[in-house]
């Protein structure tokens, strides 16, 4: 091979896993965490709602749960995360620019800034949730009535740091995300005008704000257990367990 075949496959090869490393940040990465935060937000349901639903990804047959789990979403992270590391490592800013590029310059590196912490909160958070759950089983671990221990009780002595944890950990994910919707829409050529860039920024700044209050929602739900919703669907439930069947009436 000469040199500047070497080259220009390198150059492909780059150009190829670039677009991957992008395309999984959206598809499937985006996608689950839209639909994880949507999901969490049923904590506002109660206990039933949130475990039910716990319950039903448990209760899948092995072949699709595990393909589900580390197929669509461990091994695309995985691949995220290793080749982001690589790029923020050798990524670098220009600040001698003019002023409107000092702004792009300081989104740039906040993307790659998100990415590590986002790397560091994925570590915590699977590590104590999914892998957690693995070995201790989901009633020891993640269930409703856990969230309330995992958010509140003092960790190094200092109450709510859990909370602190999360709220952050989300901010930097969505932040992470939101900014990543605007650069994959330039990347791949679906904004290209000046004007369908401005748009899309103001798009990305309502998903960063209502990403966030999303996942916020979400961690509020496991703390406010006199929610008049969650009363409500409570009573409801307990009402329905305790109240004869239709058949057992008949059989009176
Ligand atoms: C696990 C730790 C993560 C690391 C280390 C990481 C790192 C990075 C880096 C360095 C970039 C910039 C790439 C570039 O400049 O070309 C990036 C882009 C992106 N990331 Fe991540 N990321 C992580 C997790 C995530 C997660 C959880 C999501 C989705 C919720 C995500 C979504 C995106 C998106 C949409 C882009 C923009 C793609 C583009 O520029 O075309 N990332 N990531
Ligand atoms: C409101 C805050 C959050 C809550 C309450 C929460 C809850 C959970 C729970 C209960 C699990 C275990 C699922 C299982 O093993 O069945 C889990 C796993 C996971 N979470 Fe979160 N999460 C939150 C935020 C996030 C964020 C912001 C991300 C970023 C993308 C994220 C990514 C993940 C991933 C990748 C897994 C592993 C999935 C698996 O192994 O099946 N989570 N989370």
């Amino acid at each position: 091979m000469t040199h500047a075949t070497m080259a220009s496959s390198l150059g492909r090869e780059n150009f190829f896993w670039h677009k991957l490393h992008s395309l999984t940040g959206i598809v499937p990465m985006g996608v689950y965490m839209v639909q994880h935060l949507t999901l969490n937000s049923f904590s506002w349901a109660g206990p039933d709602a949130f475990n039910g639903i716990i319950g039903f990804f448990e209760g899948m047959p092995r072949h699709l749960s595990y393909g589900l789990k580390y197929g669509l979403i461990w091994l695309p992270l995985l691949f995220h995360m290793i080749y982001g590391l690589f790029i923020a490592a050798r990524g670098q800013q220009n600040y001698t620019q003019k002023a409107y590029k000092y702004r792009e310059n300081m989104y740039y590196t906040m993307q790659r800034l998100t990415g590590v912490i986002a790397m560091f909160f994925l570590l915590i958070h699977m590590g104590t949730t999914s892998v957690a759950a693995q070995f201790l089983g989901v009633e020891q671990t993640i269930t409703y009535e856990n969230w309330d221990r995992i958010l509140t009780a003092p960790i190094v002595g200092v109450p709510y740091l859990g909370l602190v944890f999360y709220c952050l950990g989300i901010m930097a994910c969505t932040w992470h995300l939101a900014y990543g919707i605007w650069n994959f829409c330039i990347r791949w050529g679906i904004t290209i005008s000046e004007k369908s860039q401005m748009g899309m920024a103001k798009f990305s700044l309502g998903a960063f704000v209502a990403l966030t209050l999303l996942g916020w929602f979400a961690l509020v739900g496991f703390l406010v257990p006199s929610h008049p919703l969650k009363g409500h669907k409570l009573e409801e439930h307990k009402a329905s367990v305790s109240a004869p069947m239709p058949t057992e009436i008949a059989a009176l």
